[in-house]
């Protein structure tokens, strides 16, 4: 087990977790202010690959609302809420989770906006309804984003990308089979375990994933274009070209 790399990723327990839980490995604290970002784009596309990017370099937090409920999915049978078990059913089949329980999770978790490091919302808001709510909560905690992250990639590079994911069940890592393997082979680099692959990485789940997209996650890029936050980004080429790009675009934010 790497126990340095363990000690040096920030466990985002307080997010991951919720209720009074906090953060054993915060986030470092950035040298400037905090960046507040969401990050927009199609499955797959790589928004929790430069999530992490962010947070490595930026020390902004990663806040994925998938990771959470990949997290919950670990509780016991009697540990879930009938809520939960609900979400857990659409995921697995692609289909988005319903507004209410997305919102009632972000809302138990409202202290992570406020977090010193800043942050980077990763898979929500998903629909224009919890981009309205989202806008409401900044406005009410007096927080504003710095940006929006749109991510785009042709259709059949992010299908590649589907089907050779790896993501660790513990610390949530992401790999791939080529673009980014592990150092050892089928292990996390940072814990140790044997990643996994995401049930609804699964062909007929991508496909119903896609669809979600198109129909209730693309109309917040005019939302957040008509706010004036919206940056484009082209997600091609490695991991770090990409994030290469995010910064030379990101660098001049207040
Ligand atoms: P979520 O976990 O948010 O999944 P997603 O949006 O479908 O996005 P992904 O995690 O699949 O992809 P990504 O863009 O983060 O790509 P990654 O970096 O992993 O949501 C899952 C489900 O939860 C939803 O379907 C829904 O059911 C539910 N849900 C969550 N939030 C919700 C909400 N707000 N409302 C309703 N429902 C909600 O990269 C993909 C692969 O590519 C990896 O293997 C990576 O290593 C590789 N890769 C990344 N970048 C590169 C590169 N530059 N070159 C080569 N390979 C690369």
């Amino acid at each position: 087990m790497n126990v340095a790399a363990l000690k040096e990723k920030p466990d985002r327990a307080a997010w991951l977790k919720g209720g009074q839980v906090v953060c054993s490995v915060p986030p470092r604290k950035p040298p400037g202010n905090p960046v507040r970002l969401v990050l927009l784009g199609a499955p797959g596309v790589g928004k929790g690959t430069q999530a992490e990017l962010l947070s490595d370099r930026l020390g902004c937090c990663h806040l994925s609302t998938g990771d959470v409920f990949r997290t919950a999915k670990s509780l016991s049978e009697s540990e879930r809420t009938p809520a939960l078990n609900e979400a857990l059913e659409h995921m697995r089949r692609g289909e988005l989770v319903p507004d209410r329980t997305v919102l009632a999770l972000v809302t138990e978790r409202l202290r992570c906006l406020h977090c010193r490091s800043g942050f980077s919302l990763d898979g929500f808001p998903r629909t224009l309804a919890q981009a309205e709510a989202l806008e409401r909560l900044l406005k009410q905690e007096g927080l504003c984003l710095s940006a929006v992250l749109n991510y785009q990639l042709p259709l059949e590079e992010i299908i590649a990308r589907l089907a050779g994911r790896r993501t660790c069940p513990i610390c949530k890592a992401v790999y791939h089979t080529t673009a980014l393997p592990p150092r050892r082979d089928d292990a996390c680099d940072h814990c140790g375990v044997k990643l996994l692959r995401r049930e609804d990485d699964r062909p007929e789940s991508v496909r119903v994933r896609m669809a979600a997209y198109e129909e209730s996650t693309r109309p917040l890029i005019d939302f957040y274009r008509q706010r004036d936050l919206l940056i484009t980004v082209a997600a091609g080429g490695t991991p770090e070209e990409t994030f290469h790009r995010t910064m030379e675009q990101i660098g001049g934010l207040p």
